[in-house]
């Protein structure tokens, strides 16, 4: 009878537990290690070789969450896929003119908003250290989340079950399939006024610490909180703070306002050990001295905060430093969350539908007001090949050598020849692969081995997760024969290939920046970031939140023209894109 007893209790597990049923492995492998559930259910082991999917709220249902209930069935049979969709988001100009100048103009918006962010688990779910709810991943906010569990340990192979016992070299992956050969423009005309962008946005976000093990931040603001512009910290943000108007310590060059030396703000910050004390600008950020275009762009959310806290102070004498500074600092987020929606996520989207940041829009939807940044996140958003193989400022070419570590460059060209000359000198595709400057191609080998340290589940686990058919071959990852055949060989299997690489090298879309999967990834991450900020909530977004509707019209009217032209001498040119040549111009109409 003790088979009979033991199929009771299996039928007892299916009864009592949920309405999927189990399922035996064959060996003792642990069940989980072949990713069997799908569509977003939860793989649970049972006994040593037993697995369970959970497919509650999936719309799916079977042992491997792989049917379909009869709404999801007619959804699924009416959802365009992400590439048709990116096409009419990215043609047909005439109706997105119709579009943009009427109310479907929010509707549409709307859509992409909730569309994207329902991607996003909220609130968050796993970390690095646990690969199933508990309560300390929730709580405890120093993990990056994870939005797949990390690959369980005892798997057979690296990846789980699939591809070879030992994962390639990261040097070498980062030498023959990252390393540039010959620099690739960005084909949407992307500029180096956008790569700092990057840089210096997300970095108030992605903090990783180094020195610790297990996917952990610095950044405990878990969005877009200006941390890189006020300090991560109470006590670095007071040493940044005049104290006075509600304003930023700065120093005065020839009547223009920098950032002050670290002998007036003596904050911690990254600079090679004999480097002089009179050019050691203090920033938000530890590490944007490494950049002129991380100093410049500091310099001039300097000078923003400081314009603001003067016409804050104007309408409000009564106010002290401390309600100036705060309220100014809430009008300095919700400008960057406006340029980023309207100018960058514009610019590359590529999308005809002309963005909208309004909070609003969402007021009628069911949303979390409320973030964590993903491990997944901070490994997808290394642009390095945005990065030139020399900086072109005015007529000067320089070197990296030069470049870097250098805030003499700031202080001797000025903020408006900086900008001039970052806005027309154009950035390096992302996607694709052998784009890579030789200065920065050490990063892919440190996010590789970190990804497998912290054990990333494989690309094409990463696609399904995101609505995407997992690819079947490298040969149909790109397009490009030898790297095909050389992931192969290296890899054995396309279900081993890992996440990073596989964002990176996947075939970018036509006249494209990068790939479906950077786009329908990095998406989702990045719209529930920047909306799920507090500031975008009912109770925040009115005007008194901001000291009436002078603060709140700012955010509102903001650009990246404004930003930098309220706050320089002259006004340079200044675009996401480099100078559209007539010619081109004139092409991409007639294209239509
Ligand atoms: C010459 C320019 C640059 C240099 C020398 C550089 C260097 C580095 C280094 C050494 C790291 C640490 C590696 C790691 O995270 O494992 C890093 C991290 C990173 N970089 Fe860059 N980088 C440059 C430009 C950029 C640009 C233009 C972007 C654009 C988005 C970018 C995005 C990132 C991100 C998101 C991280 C992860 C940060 C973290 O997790 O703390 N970098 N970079
Ligand atoms: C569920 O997945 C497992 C492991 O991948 C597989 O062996 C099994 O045949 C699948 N079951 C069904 C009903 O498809
Ligand atoms: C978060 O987890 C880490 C690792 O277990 C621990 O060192 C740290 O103290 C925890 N932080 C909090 C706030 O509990
Ligand atoms: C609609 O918006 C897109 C993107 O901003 C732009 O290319 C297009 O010209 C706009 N059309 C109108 C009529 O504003
Ligand atoms: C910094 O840049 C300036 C201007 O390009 C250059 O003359 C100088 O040599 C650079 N300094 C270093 C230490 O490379």
């Amino acid at each position: 009878m003790k088979g009979f007893e033991k199929f009771s209790i299996w039928v007892l597990i299916n009864l009592l537990l949920w309405s999927s049923s189990c399922a035996r492995g064959s060996s003792v492998v642990n069940p989980c290690c072949y990713y069997p559930c799908q569509n977003s259910g939860v793989c649970v082991r049972f006994e040593t070789d037993i697995y369970q999917c959970d497919c509650t709220h999936t719309g799916f249902y079977g042992q491997n969450c792989t049917d379909p209930e009869f709404w999801m069935r007619l959804h699924l049979m009416l959802k365009p896929s992400p590439s048709v969709v990116h096409f009419i988001l990215t043609h047909f100009q005439w109706f997105w003119d119709l579009v943009n100048s009427s109310f479907l103009r929010d509707t549409f918006m709307r859509l992409v908003l909730t569309v994207r962010s329902d991607l996003i688990p909220s609130p968050p779910t796993y970390n690095t250290r646990y690969g199933y709810l508990s309560w300390e991943s929730y709580y405890n906010i120093s993990y990056y989340t994870r939005l797949l569990p990390p690959i369980p340990e005892d798997c057979p192979l690296p990846m789980g079950t699939k591809g070879k016992h030992d994962l390639p070299d990261p040097r070498l992956l980062a030498e023959r399939f990252f390393k540039r050969k010959k620099f690739r423009p960005d084909p949407q005309g992307t500029n180096l006024m956008f790569a700092f962008m990057a840089q210096h946005f997300t970095h108030q976000f992605f903090k990783t610490i180094h020195e610790v093990q297990g996917g952990f931040t610095k950044a405990l603001g878990h969005g877009v909180d200006a941390s890189h512009i006020y300090g991560d910290n109470l006590e670095r943000q007071l040493q940044l703070r005049l104290r006075k108007n509600g304003k930023l310590n700065y120093q005065l060059l020839n009547g223009e306002t920098y950032p002050p030396t670290v002998s007036e703000v003596p904050v911690h910050m990254l600079y090679p050990e004999d480097f002089p004390e009179e050019l050691r600008l203090v920033t938000g950020h530890e590490l944007f001295g490494l950049l002129p275009g991380l100093t410049m762009y500091a310099t001039i959310w300097l000078r923003e905060h400081n314009r603001v806290c003067d016409i804050l102070r104007a309408e409000h004498p009564t106010w002290d430093d401390e309600q100036l500074f705060q309220t100014s600092r809430l009008i300095i987020i919700g400008e960057i969350i406006n340029i980023i929606i309207e100018e960058y996520v514009q610019h590359l989207s590529g999308y005809l539908l002309k963005l909208k940041f309004d909070p609003t829009l969402l007021f009628t939807e069911r949303f979390q007001y409320s973030n964590r940044i993903a491990l997944e996140f901070c490994h997808l958003y290394h642009w390095h090949p945005l990065m030139p193989d020399s900086f072109l400022i005015d007529g000067d070419e320089i070197p990296y050598s030069q470049f870097l570590y250098n805030t003499s460059i700031l202080m001797h060209y000025g903020v408006e020849k900086l900008v001039d000359s970052f806005s027309r000198q154009p950035a390096g595709q992302i996607g694709g692969g052998q784009n890579s400057h030789e200065k920065v191609v050490k990063v892919v080998e440190m996010v590789i081995k970190e990804s497998r340290a912290t054990r990333v589940q494989p690309f094409n686990e990463y696609r399904k997760k995101f609505n995407l058919t997992p690819y079947n071959s490298f040969y149909e990852f790109t397009d490009d024969f030898q790297m095909a055949k050389g992931l192969e060989e290296l890899y054995g299997d396309i279900d081993a290939l890992e996440l990073y690489p596989g964002i990176m090298l996947e075939k970018s879309r036509p006249d494209s920046i990068f790939g479906e999967s950077m786009v329908e990834m990095g998406a989702p991450f990045s719209l529930k970031g920047l909306l799920g900020n507090p500031l975008c909530s009912p109770e925040y977004w009115k005007p008194s939140t901001f000291g009436g509707d002078t603060g709140f019209n700012i955010i509102k009217t903001s650009s990246l023209k404004k930003l930098v032209c309220l706050n320089t001498r002259w006004c340079p040119y200044v675009d996401f894109h480099v100078p559209r040549n007539e010619d081109k111009a004139e092409k991409s109409y007639t294209d239509l």
